[in-house]
């Protein structure tokens, strides 16, 4: 959930950890701090808020040349200054930064105090600091290994010892760690962000490993000591990606970015020839692919809305039985795994808890899961099966946009993959294909309508509850339209089937609750419609996202938002961009922190 960077090199530690917490504040963003150690002394800082509260506090002649840092997301204990990260041991000699959740902190916590030991915060993550200094001798390595199997839960863990230069440990089990190898410099962070402006060259931890930082090398091995080896590998993204250059927020700029973002998901999977795609990371053969009878996609959030719109494209299209799933309910749920099922994890950051440990259980039953990420080498896109990687690029901003299309495109170059190995003709392939080739030009003019959007949000940002509905493949967007709104301007909102008003929602309806209803030109649009006059005649206001010049919709509803006019199918590309503005603009006229909502993540490593 939070960012953890470790340094150690030849120079000053402080500002390189700052910095690389300044990189990993979206990750959680309610305290921070830093230990540094140099010549037999360790000073820790930390602060409440943000890394510019942090920053102002380090002083500047901070002087020491390796060190750990986090930004934390609180899980245990409230948001101050002592719960801050690094911990440390009650002699001051050795500090931890933890990423997690250590489930039996209260028995190990009782069982310390017995023997003693006074604990400073009401975190769960101190016990880790007593733990490894009660197994010290001198060898940090090897008291970090004595600790490690004490701990039940789930952790990323980074460590230092005023009497051990130079010397940095890591250890994961369930929270990414990734090594930095610089030149004669080492890093460790839980996100490869962290590093980027000093290194491209990276080692990616698993579970289970350890791994020890010196100046100018590093190793890893397992909780049995057996030495491990790695490949190198190159990060993929550049520095000015994970900048936010002109705009005003990252938000902003990822929603910008989706015409780019859906070319980049479809570079070199699109095979005019055959009018079929090409997905090479599936590491399915023709034949397995033949016999999937059913599908299954496990997600959360944002990416579970995605994946919903997937199993309403590959059912209609691919005429292959298709539920999308909340993840953190299929794990518990002791999911039933039938033959020739194939099942997908979807997941932006590929290390959400709730979908990886979803995965991991299907996994054990025996099937095939698939992973749909963005970010690789993350422990979802490893540990799945195989699977199609999105390259969005960096997304920043907690609340998720172009992660969200380009999982959408992802959906739709499988299910064509999957209706040409079927039913599917050789002409409705390359008419699907042709659909597909226009979207990012579509969803670049409705960017274009971002003033108008604007005038909108300014007409309604003060009203505190909003429905958005949608029907079909629409109605996904819907909910994923009402959960922008919650996320980043804090306003109540909640998504709906547009037939389902009429169960319940629409006693929530009067002059003060809009509607903002999705209506592209399809068959259920007379059904819409209705829905429409139906919260009309009881003084609802009403907004609507249309297609182009559609003014029958202009006569009922109060405000309408125009896109282009594409294929119901393809729909949800347009739809979605103008409520992801409305979200945005709405947040920022309530002075919301747009990239950094309150009480939020963007990696959700906790259950
Ligand atoms: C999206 O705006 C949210 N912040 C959140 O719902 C997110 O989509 C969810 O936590 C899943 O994340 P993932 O895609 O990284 O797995
Ligand atoms: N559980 C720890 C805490 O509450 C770590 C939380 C985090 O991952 O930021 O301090």
């Amino acid at each position: 959930m939070c960012g953890i960077i470790g340094y150690t090199g030849p120079r000053k530690a402080a500002p390189i950890l700052i910095e690389g917490l300044k990189r990993l504040e979206y990750r959680g963003y309610d305290s921070a701090g830093i230990g540094v150690g140099c010549d037999g002394a360790l000073t820790i800082c930390k602060k409440v808020g943000k890394i510019k509260d942090l920053r102002e506090a380090v002083p500047d002649d901070l002087d020491g040349c390796y060190g750990i840092g986090h930004t934390r997301w609180a899980t245990h204990g409230g948001v101050t200054d002592v719960n801050a990260h690094p911990h440390t041991d009650t002699t001051g000699n050795l500090a931890i930064a933890h990423n997690g959740i250590i489930e039996n902190y209260l028995i190990l916590k009782a069982r310390l105090e017995a023997e003693g030991i006074t604990f400073r915060t009401e975190t769960d993550s101190e016990v880790i600091a007593h733990l490894i200094a009660q197994h010290y001798e001198g060898d940090l390595e090897a008291a970090v290994r004595k600790a490690l199997p004490l701990l039940k839960g789930t952790y990323g863990i980074v460590c230092l010892h005023k009497g051990n230069p130079q010397l940095i440990i890591g250890a994961r089990s369930g929270s990414p760690l990734v090594v930095g190898v610089g030149e004669d410099e080492m890093f460790l962070a839980s996100d490869v962000t962290a590093v980027l402006a000093h290194t491209k060259q990276v080692v990616y931890l698993e579970d289970g490993e350890v791994v020890v930082l010196t100046e100018k090398d590093f190793h890893i091995t397992d909780l049995n000591e057996r030495k491990i080896s790695k490949t190198i590998d190159e990060i993929s993204w550049e520095l000015e990606e994970i900048e936010k250059g002109d705009f005003k927020h990252y938000m902003v700029k990822e929603i910008y970015e989706q015409p780019e973002a859906i070319e980049r998901a479809c570079r070199g999977r699109l095979d005019p020839t055959q009018a079929t795609a090409r997905l090479g990371g599936l590491n399915l053969s023709p034949a397995q692919l033949l016999d999937v009878e059913r599908i299954r996609i496990i997600a959360a959030g944002t990416s579970y809305y995605a994946g919903l719109v997937g199993s309403y494209l590959i059912e209609q299209l691919a005429r292959i039985p298709c539920q999308a799933e909340l993840a953190s309910e299929v794990r518990y749920r002791n999911p039933i795994v039938e033959r020739n099922t194939l099942h997908f994890a979807v997941s932006q950051s590929g290390e959400t808890a709730d979908t990886l440990y979803a995965m991991r259980e299907l996994q054990r039953k025996g099937s095939c899961v698939l992973g749909i990420c963005n970010v690789v080498g993350s422990t979802i896109a490893r540990e799945s099966n195989g699977g199609v990687y999105i390259h969005s690029g960096p997304e920043i901003a907690v609340a998720s946009t172009k992660a969200f299309s380009s999982q959408v495109t992802a959906f739709y170059l499988f299910c064509l993959l999957m209706a040409r190995k079927r039913h599917m003709s050789y002409e409705t392939g390359e008419w699907f294909l042709q659909e597909l080739t226009v979207i990012p030009e579509a969803v670049k003019a409705v960017l274009k309508t971002e003033p108008v959007i604007k005038k909108l949000a300014k007409k309604y940002a003060g009203y505190k509850d909003f429905l958005f509905l949608g029907r079909g493949i629409n109605y996904p967007v819907a909910l994923e339209g009402a959960l922008k709104l919650k996320e980043i301007a804090y306003i109540h909102a909640e998504g709906y089937s547009a037939a389902e008003i009429k169960h319940g929602p629409i006693a929530l309806i009067n002059e003060e609750t809009p509607s903002m209803f999705l209506v592209p030109d399809d068959r259920l649009r007379e059904k819409v419609i209705s829905n429409m006059k139906e919260v009309k005649a009881r003084r609802g206001k009403l907004i609507a996202v249309v297609g182009e010049g559609d003014d029958e919709i202009r006569e009922i509803a109060d405000d309408v938002i125009e896109v282009p006019r594409v294929h119901t199918l393809f729909s949800p590309f347009v739809m979605v961009v103008p409520l992801q503005l409305f979200a945005y603009h709405c947040a920022v006229l309530l002075g919301r922190d747009v990239d950094q909502p309150r009480n939020l993540a963007k990696s959700v490593t906790v259950e």
